[in-house]
């Protein structure tokens, strides 16, 4: 097993009572838009879902003026020839430009930010699946290739929170151990920090940077998380009620034959 260094950010949305935070959404939406998507895409996501309640919540005339700053190709006109028109918001975000891009609709939810110990999974009980972690980690993991590389020419960028990529074998021990966390990625560091400008002041560190887009594709992998922790939370609640009433109403039945 690949080891990796994840770190466990306090996002906004964890635990049964967490929420989204709306301005942070809306500045991973520019980061995403600004950096990520020359490569990857968003396929998945409609650019209406921009105004939906729990999510970036832009009003509607923004989320409309969003979706036709982009082009799609709409095989319908022309008598079927086809031509590009303007996005209307039922139109999908575009597909990854880049072949060996992924595309991140559901990355959050497809990779997992903790594990173990010891292949048990009792880490994603205690600190969550970790998803967003996982991307965030992996904007800031970035290192120099370390020395026992320094000969291997390898492809890509060493990131210690990668664990799908190349490894060396000059960085494996006799035992068969990775001497060094992570792997080779073949995606070149994309956020360094002051990367993009945010309207609402909000700091630009490639720490705070790499959590928004994080968040952001949170949100893209999990858009209804709020509806989904209201109903829990309703279903629970009501749940507690309801024990308390048979509770209740158990001993009312039984008093007369004690
Ligand atoms: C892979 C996020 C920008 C090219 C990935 C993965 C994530 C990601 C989560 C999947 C890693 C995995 O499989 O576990 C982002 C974010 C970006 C960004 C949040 C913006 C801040 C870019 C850009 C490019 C790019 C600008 C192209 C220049 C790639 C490629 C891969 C990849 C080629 C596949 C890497 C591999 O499997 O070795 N990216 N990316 N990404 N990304 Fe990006």
């Amino acid at each position: 097993e690949v080891e990796t260094e994840i770190e466990d950010y306090a996002f906004s949305f964890e635990g049964p009572f967490g929420s989204f935070d709306q301005m942070q959404l809306q500045r991973g939406l520019q980061v995403y838009t600004e950096i990520c998507s020359a490569c990857h895409g968003l396929e998945l996501v409609a650019f209406r879902n921009l105004h939906d309640e729990g999510g970036p919540g832009l009003p509607e005339d923004q989320m409309r003026a969003y979706a036709e700053f982009y082009e799609v190709f709409d095989q319908s006109l022309f008598d079927g020839e086809g031509d590009f028109r303007p996005a209307t918001p039922a139109d999908k975000f575009p597909s990854s430009s880049l072949s060996n891009a992924p595309d991140l609709s559901l990355m959050a939810k497809a990779r997992a930010g903790f594990h173990g110990p010891a292949g048990t999974g009792i880490n994603q009980l205690v600190k969550g699946m970790g998803g967003a972690e996982y991307i965030a980690s992996l904007m800031t993991g970035y290192h120099e290739e370390p020395e026992c590389a320094a000969d291997a020419n390898m492809d890509g960028q060493y990131n210690v929170a990668f664990a799908a990529g190349g490894f060396p074998a000059s960085c494996i021990d006799e035992h068969g151990h990775h001497m060094v966390p992570g792997s080779w990625i073949s995606m070149s560091q994309p956020l360094y920090g002051d990367d993009v400008e945010y309207a609402d002041g909000h700091s630009t560190d490639l720490e705070h940077v790499a959590q928004d887009v994080a968040a952001f594709l949170m949100w893209t992998a999990e858009p209804k998380m709020m509806a989904r922790k209201q109903a829990g939370l309703t279903g629970v609640l009501f749940l507690t009620v309801l024990t308390v009433l048979l509770y209740l109403t158990n001993k009312r039945l039984w008093a007369p034959h004690k």
